[in-house]
């Protein structure tokens, strides 16, 4: 309608998981998942706890890798890579946020933002430079000595969040982002979130229970016995 379709970013296609479970036993987890996320998109993921969205997450990032079927990002189909291009596809291409901040105790805030693109080969100085417009954006400009032990649980979210885009990834993947937060550092997460993804065009694929972040997300899919069901729109 006059609007122009924003192209996939994300695709995945009669996506199967199995676990081996002991002796000639299987779990099937994903059982021929299909979805497409188109760029700009947060898509929020809804399913009861064990249904399978961290595996599906996994999968999506390249962390690891499906039984069959195939996950395409940004045109790339992530089956073919190798395990040292996929570590590099992951670097460059994506961010990932967890429940749990998985920042590097011993550095600080600002160390660990600059972390994945020293790790890429930037200079310190440049690195530094960014790290610091990041923390600023999410709100941290005050913290960037602070070691994660020195942060709150919201701050160290923050931090996590401006770490994810240090590379300027395409998509950004959050496993229940604000499983471990109280109400308000969720509310300013999801707002942190939500603004990023309107103000850089970036697409969220998140995991979550939380309605706030449900309620502010384009799309939400629901995880049923290994298959994605779309959601009610929602209303905002
Ligand atoms: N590495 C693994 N090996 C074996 N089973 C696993 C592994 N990871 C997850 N599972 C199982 O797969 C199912 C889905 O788990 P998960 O993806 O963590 O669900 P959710 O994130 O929705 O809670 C659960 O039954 C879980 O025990
Ligand atoms: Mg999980």
């Amino acid at each position: 309608m006059g609007i122009v379709e924003k192209k996939i970013l994300l695709r995945a296609e009669s996506l199967h998981k199995e676990y081996p479970m002991g002796k000639d036993q299987r779990l099937h987890v994903i059982k021929g998942l299909d979805m497409e996320v188109r760029e700009g998109e947060m898509a929020v993921i809804v399913g009861p706890s064990g249904s399978g969205k961290s595996t599906l997450l996994h999968l999506l990032g390249g962390l690891d890798r499906p039984s069959s079927g195939k996950v395409v990002v940004d045109n790339l189909d992530l089956s073919v890579l190798s395990e040292e291009e996929l570590a590099g596809f992951r670097n460059q291409t994506l961010g990932f946020i967890f429940q749990f901040h998985h920042l590097l105790p011993e550095f600080t805030a600002l160390e660990n933002v600059a972390m994945p693109a020293l790790i890429r080969g930037e200079k310190f100085p440049e690195a530094q430079h960014r790290a610091t417009t990041l923390l600023q954006e999410v709100g941290l400009e005050e913290r960037t000595d602070h070691k994660p032990s020195e942060l709150s649980g919201g701050e160290q979210q923050r931090v996590a969040v401006a770490r994810a885009l240090m590379n300027d990834p395409r998509l950004v993947l959050a496993d229940e982002p604000s499983g471990n937060l109280d109400e308000e550092n969720s509310q300013r997460l999801h707002q942190l979130l939500a603004d990023l993804a309107q103000k850089r065009g970036l697409t969220f694929v998140i995991a979550t229970h939380n309605l706030d972040l449900t309620k502010r997300a384009h799309r939400v899919l629901q995880l049923i016995d290994g298959r994605l069901v779309t959601g009610l729109r929602s209303l905002s």
